[in-house]
């Protein structure tokens, strides 16, 4: 056998380093991928204009293995860029969230970071409290640290088109980027326009017999248990009921996952990811628009014939092969409103030109208004942009690649507790149904697909979904004997449900606890009074002290859980000031930021302190981990 080489191989790195080139890393942090896709977008764009630079993308949770390693490797970074979204309260998304705990806390680290140059674009959306809160103080830490700013940090805002503020953001940063990186006399111009190329995967069509991979895909991780996003546990819907009334024009599904067996594992007050399928009807309908049988069996594939890698910017394949009729189902979003770069996909494969013409309108920055209504306040779905446009049809390897994004998993709060029910995941789900300015009706995917699910104690051929946990910090204090508050209307019951349920066995093998309330809120209780029973259980068995219900269509005025707040406002001042535990759960646009501005009234009431004392007080709460939102 050769002998051994004494010295590894150099690193990639150094060998470019080594010829002179600069080093680029764009960092991501991603939940639904936009940000990656962006991220992945503005590194090609950076090596075509910069011959001598040498850029990689970066997902944040695989930088480094441990925090020391941070701040080592980041002291070797010339230049680094940072395309981070925000998520519900304000939060970074799973992948950026170790990394953005270590680089904002407080730290003895001074100006270290004066060799870096940075830029930061944030992804979020201006419904929300906390806009783009991450990328925000990113910027203000990077800068506050020593690194050296190369255009201010950008705001994108998906209420819009956060491509569009994508484009105005690097159209600031070039110039700014071209006296870094530029060499004189590189070759390619940065006053030439650069247009990305439309990605687009091999696609593999197999023979009619081929049986499919798995028929419907598994994703059973390894036998180790250890499941997570991207290796999600296939698992078998249990129990599936209506918590509505007849009298409801709404539905409330309750869904139990069985996970016996299956060696997952969660805490009470953590999430549930599940990955849902569009219905048969969608499937269909775009099956027709594409001219392509739904039992046709493909594979797509990331590399060229000759095995080289077909471009940076492709999202890591499906499993395959498998027929379109499952791809379809389980891997497209077809029913969120297509982004410009899908528009601009499906321009390029339109025959029609007049169909190629609108579309490449629609796509381009002079196309911003009609993108505006026609697209985002109409609510138009890919499957209806596609039905429009009957000429543009792009061949598989382009719509898995580009036109339609990946079908993403849908969290929830878990609503059970494993100390009652170890071998079950409950989850208590509104559906999502309403029809949308064009006259469509809109379904939501996951929420459909649990009304329509069959459970096992109805069928052998049950529904499966594969599912993940997510863990959270929304727990009951770590001693029972400290009060807890919870406020959660609607849905937002769920994760008190889970609690009430943790206090229940807990109250049976006689721990003592201490006080709980919670607020709930619907609007009829001869309607929406989700659990009703089980709640009114809860308070007999001691489980729960009060529960507070506020109705908001019985009366005459709209009666919420921040009313029934203010109310009770000396009680719950007392119960945080014995050290109490306030929990909220819900709509974050609308309930969560009201039931703020109400604590933040009756702390400033009950304690009898001016507006800018009751807000540190609240700050304060936050900081402890005492005040635990889990909003969406
Ligand atoms: P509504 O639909 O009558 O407006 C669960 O969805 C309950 O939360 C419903 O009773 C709903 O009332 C109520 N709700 C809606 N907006 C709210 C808000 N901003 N704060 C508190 N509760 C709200």
């Amino acid at each position: 056998a050769a002998p051994k080489p004494l010295r590894l191989e150099p690193e990639e790195d150094e060998i470019d380093i080594a010829e002179g080139k600069t080093k680029v890393t764009v960092f991501f942090g991603t939940q639904t991928g936009t940000a990656e896709g962006f991220a992945k977008a503005l590194a090609e764009e950076m090596k075509a204009r910069y011959d001598k630079t040498v850029v990689k993308v970066v997902d944040m949770d695989d930088y480094a293995a441990d925090d020391d390693q941070y701040e080592e490797k980041l002291k070797k970074e010339a230049v680094a860029f940072f395309i981070v979204a925000t998520y519900g309260d304000g939060e970074p998304t799973d992948n950026a969230a170790r990394f953005y705990k270590w680089f904002t806390e407080e730290n003895e680290r001074g100006t270290w970071l004066q060799q870096l140059t940075y830029g930061v674009f944030g992804l979020g959306n201006r419904q929300y409290e906390h806009f783009n809160k991450i990328g925000i103080v990113l910027d203000e830490e990077l800068n506050k640290q020593g690194a050296k700013r190369v255009v201010p940090v950008g705001l994108g805002d998906d209420d819009q088109s956060i491509e569009d503020d994508f484009t105005a953001w690097k159209e600031v940063l070039w110039p700014e980027l071209d006296k870094i990186l530029r060499d004189e006399g590189d070759e390619n111009s940065a006053a030439t326009p650069y247009t990305a190329a439309i990605p687009e995967y091999r696609v593999v069509i197999h023979d009619a017999g081929t049986t499919p991979s798995e028929d419907k895909p598994l994703y059973l991780a390894n036998g180790n248990a250890s499941y997570d996003i991207h290796h999600p546990c296939r698992v078998n819907v249990a129990v599936r009921k209506e918590l509505h009334k007849p009298e409801s024009d709404r539905s409330c599904i309750h869904l139990e996952f069985d996970i016996s067996g299956t060696g997952i594992k969660y805490e009470t007050g953590d999430h549930v990811g599940v990955y849902a399928e569009n219905c048969d009807d969608t499937v269909e309908e775009v099956g027709r628009l594409l001219g392509h049988p739904l039992d046709l069996i493909f594979s797509i594939h990331a590399e060229g014939d000759d095995g080289t890698s077909l471009g940076g910017s492709l999202p890591p394949p499906f499993p395959g092969p498998c027929s379109l009729r499952t791809a379809l189902a389980c891997y497209a979003d077809l029913l969120t409103p297509p982004r410009k770069v899908a528009l601009a996909a499906l321009a390029a494969h339109a025959t029609e030109p007049s169909e190629a013409e609108k579309l490449k309108f629609l796509s381009a920055p002079e196309g911003k208004d009609e993108y505006s209504s026609w697209i985002v306040a109409s609510q138009r779905s890919l499957l209806e942009v596609i039905a429009e446009f009957p000429s543009a049809k792009p061949p598989l390897g382009v719509f898995f690649a580009v036109v339609a994004p990946r079908l993403q998993p849908r969290y929830y709060s878990i609503s059970s507790s494993p100390r009652l029910v170890p071998n079950r995941v409950h989850v208590t789900c509104a559906l999502v149904y309403g029809s949308t300015p064009t006259g469509r009706l809109h379904k939501g995917v996951c929420s459909t697909w649990m009304k329509n699910s069959i459970p096992s104690e109805e069928s052998q051929d049950c529904s499966q979904a594969p599912i993940f946990i997510r863990t959270s910090n929304f727990k009951l204090p770590s001693d029972p004997s400290i009060p807890v508050i919870m406020v959660g209307p609607g849905t937002g019951l769920a994760p008190f449900r889970g609690f009430l349920q943790e206090r229940l066995v807990l109250r049976q093998e006689g721990v003592q606890l201490g006080p709980a309330v919670l607020f709930f809120g619907c609007r009829n209780r001869r309607m929406d009074f989700i659990y009703k029973d089980e709640l009114n259980n809860f308070v007999e068995q001691g489980a729960m002290t009060e529960m507070i219900v506020a109705f908001s269509r019985e009366g005459p005025q709209k009666e919420y859980v921040q009313h029934k707040m203010m109310e009770k406002a000396a009680y719950i001042w007392s119960l945080i000031s014995q050290g109490g535990y306030l929990y909220v759960c819900g709509d974050a646009k609308g309930m969560a930021r009201d039931v703020h501005r109400t604590l933040h009234t009756i702390v400033q009431e009950q304690d009898n302190v001016d507006s800018s004392k009751a807000e540190s007080v609240v700050k304060k709460l936050q900081m402890d981990g005492r005040y635990l939102r889990d909003v969406w």
